[in-house]
């Protein structure tokens, strides 16, 4: 290797049979260009303090930087190599499960039905307000592992299972302890308007004025989340209410998301374009004008088809979206009702089979557009220079055998900042 003015890269990454840098242009993909990977033959990847230095045919990556005496070199045996996978909704800071209630929803009980009864969200309210910190913290940080080792290496984590000022907070200093000691990146997101709590029922609007001047002031002055969530749903938050929880967030300084159309038509999707909301999730019974407005505003559409599987729900409009030139991104929406996963890979070959994603739309979803649908896209979701040194060594022939094979974890190692976080489903942690 060149030893002259070239920069010196601490870890070197070879023989990559099929290395998918995503590059592209600093904003999130749409239509057609879902469809490009960046594909490089027997490509290298060189990095240096968890930055990647040059990503490409191994040649030229050869050519162009020299290695810092000491530097890991990593074989990567002619397997595929992907920016790490970016899951931007998930609700995985709670105590409990549901199980049970799986079942009666099997037997025809409706979510909304179990919700209003006390059950489903409230539910794991119950058992999550019940359980210590360091219960919640060691729950959070052993599914972080699981989604980590299956290839996640940024995640976004909502709060939403307190629904009290105390408890919110609570929840997202759990999530900021969790991130300070896992190498997962954390986007954390507050979603106090996730239910009506019980000391709450029948008005709506009072919970709603508490979120507003009580919670969102706190959270946005003690830095505790990036993002305010709401789960705008008939008989949860109207379009109103939601409208004004958002408001304030933005006027807070807070970036905004929306549970949107997910099991109702409500206006979610032309509310986050309104107030230029970052993403709308779920979108499944989105609007032509819902649609038409995301496009216009430039809003990512981040799809959760686990979660219509699990509520045998009918699937989001992916192909409309991508056709009117929306960006889509996928996640797991890990939670203990919807969604009971920590894995997003395991969504991967779903969303081909139920959304009708192409394998380079799959990875495309996952990546770069997640990386955009949490405000991370211009420092990660691609393999380009500059870029987080974030990615996946799969254990798969080529990058389209990740959406065709389910079920067992074809994640060999993942490398966050430039570090073997996991190897083969077990987390790797430096002595
Ligand atoms: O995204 N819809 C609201 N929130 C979650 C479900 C949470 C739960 O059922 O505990 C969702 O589907
Ligand atoms: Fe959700």
């Amino acid at each position: 290797m060149d030893r002259g003015v070239s920069p010196q890269a601490d870890l070197f990454v070879y023989n990559i049979g099929q290395l998918c840098t995503m590059a592209g242009p600093a904003r999130p993909r749409r239509g057609a260009e879902m469809a490009d990977v960046g594909l490089v033959s027997r490509g290298a990847l060189a990095a240096r303090d968890g930055m990647i230095l040059a990503a490409g045919p191994e040649s030229e990556v050869r050519d162009g930087v020299a290695l810092a005496p000491g530097a890991l070199e990593v074989d990567a045996g002619g397997r595929v190599v992907t920016p790490g996978l970016w899951d931007p909704h998930t609700h995985l800071c709670y105590a409990g499960s549901r199980e049970e209630e799986f079942a009666w929803r099997l037997g025809g009980r409706a979510y909304l039905e179990i919700l209003a009864a006390g059950g489903g969200i409230l539910s794991t309210v119950r058992a999550t307000r019940a359980a210590s910190d360091h219960l919640l913290l060691t729950l959070l940080l052993s599914r972080l592992d699981q989604a980590t080792a299956s290839g996640t290496t940024g995640i976004e984590i909502k709060s939403g299972y307190g629904l009290s000022t105390a408890e919110e907070i609570r929840l997202l200093r759990v999530i900021r302890a969790a991130a300070a000691t896992h190498p997962v990146r954390v986007v954390p997101t507050f979603l106090g308007a996730h239910a009506v709590p019980p000391e709450f029922r029948g008005r709506t609007d009072d919970y709603t004025r508490l979120v507003i001047d009580e919670m969102i002031p706190v959270v946005a002055a003690d830095g505790l989340a990036e993002f305010c969530d709401v789960f705008c749903e008939e008989g949860v938050f109207d379009l109103a209410q939601s409208r004004a929880i958002l408001r304030a967030a933005r006027q807070a300084g807070l970036g905004l998301k929306i549970h949107a159309d997910e099991i109702a038509p409500m206006g979610g999707a032309e509310l986050a374009a309104e107030l230029g909301a970052v993403a709308a999730d779920h979108l499944v019974h989105v609007s032509q004008d819902g649609i038409a407005a995301m496009a216009k505003a430039g809003v990512v559409a981040v799809l959760l088809p686990g979660t219509s599987l699990t509520l045998g729900s009918p699937y989001a409009p992916a192909r409309e979206l991508i056709a009117a030139g929306v960006p889509v991104a996928l996640a797991s929406d890990g939670n203990p009702g919807t969604s009971p996963t920590e894995s997003l890979q395991a969504v991967l070959p779903l969303a081909a089979r139920t959304l009708r994603l192409g394998p380079e739309e799959v990875l495309a979803a996952a990546t770069v557009n997640a990386a955009w649908a949490v405000g991370r896209g211009r420092v990660s979701g691609t393999l380009e220079p500059g870029r987080y040194a974030d990615f996946v060594i799969w254990d798969v022939p080529n990058y389209r055998y990740i959406p065709y094979h389910y079920g067992s974890n074809l994640a060999y190692e993942v490398y966050i900042g430039g570090s073997l976080a996991a190897r083969e489903g077990v987390m790797v942690r430096e002595q």
